[in-house]
């Protein structure tokens, strides 16, 4: 690979001061804002090369709305809206499996201040409730959420997980299919045009690359031959990694990523 990621992490380290650690949970206002990792899965070659804080475990937040996404397709298929997600444990199986990362777990301290601070979430669950489109009761739907964002992942649990999107649903690391075909292409369209919240669009032109980020600083990136993870937990005011982004854009051109050049 002719990309040095040390050198790029370099290059891009100095946008961390750009951004700010999210405060609207308060556990995650403690991180500290210096970090940058990344992990990037070579699909086609099985290897692995990653740099920085990558090893570094951080809370998944909204990038685990890409796995919940692809559970329910699993379990329930594209249209069907009258069943329900049944436990958490679950999801936590499912994300051990699709990261490939047996070590993945709840952290309560998050888990608890997520309760304590989510009305806008809560907010967000009666609406859907009093629309019909909320399968479980609002309580337990949120103890799902708020957990499902607690979980404790690295860029290497992220990268493994775009390589399974990257590879139309397969683990490249032991050729089992986890997900279909159908489930991969669908998530990563949703992540193209909704993962990066108001700046979806913006970063699509930019990047290029189906991305989902959350507020705990993860992106995970799905490109063609490459699952990519980053983690650099200062954000922007869209609540993006602006330092993670900077990397994902740089490693994008440097690799010739971008899916509209096609
Ligand atoms: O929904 C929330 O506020 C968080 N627990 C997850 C945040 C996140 O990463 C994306 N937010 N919408």
């Amino acid at each position: 690979m002719v990309l040095n990621l040390n050198d790029a992490i370099q290059a891009c380290w100095k946008r961390i001061d750009e951004g700010q650690v999210a405060t609207y949970i308060p556990v995650l206002a403690k991180v500290d804002p210096y970090q940058l990792g990344v992990c990037l899965y070579n699909v086609d070659s099985g290897k692995k090369d990653c740099a920085g804080a990558s090893n570094v475990r951080f809370a998944i937040e909204s990038v685990s709305k890409v796995i919940a996404l692809l559970y329910a397709i699993e379990r329930l298929g594209l249209t069907t809206v009258e069943d329900h997600l049944s436990s958490f444990d679950q999801i936590l199986n499912f994300t051990r499996e699709i990261c490939n990362d047996p070590q993945i777990t709840l952290n309560e301290e998050i888990y608890q201040s997520e309760l304590r601070t989510g009305d806008m979430n809560r907010s967000l669950a009666y609406y859907l409730k009093a629309k019909e489109t909320l399968a479980n009761d609002v309580t337990t739907s949120l103890e799902i959420y708020f957990k499902q964002c607690s979980m404790m992942v690295t860029c290497e649990s992220l990268a493994n997980l775009g390589a399974v999107l990257a590879n139309d649903g397969i683990a490249p690391w032991n050729g089992e299919r986890l997900i279909s075909s159908d489930a991969a292409t669908y998530t990563k369209s949703v992540m193209m045009t909704t993962g990066l919240y108001n700046q979806s669009g913006t970063y699509s032109v930019k990047i290029g690359v189906p991305t989902k980020s959350g507020v705990g600083g993860g992106l995970v990136a799905s490109a063609p031959k490459y699952g990519i993870g980053i983690f650099s937990p200062a954000l922007d005011q869209a609540g993006n990694s602006v330092a993670g982004l900077a990397l994902l854009e740089m490693i994008s051109r440097e690799l010739d990523l971008d899916i509209f050049k096609y």
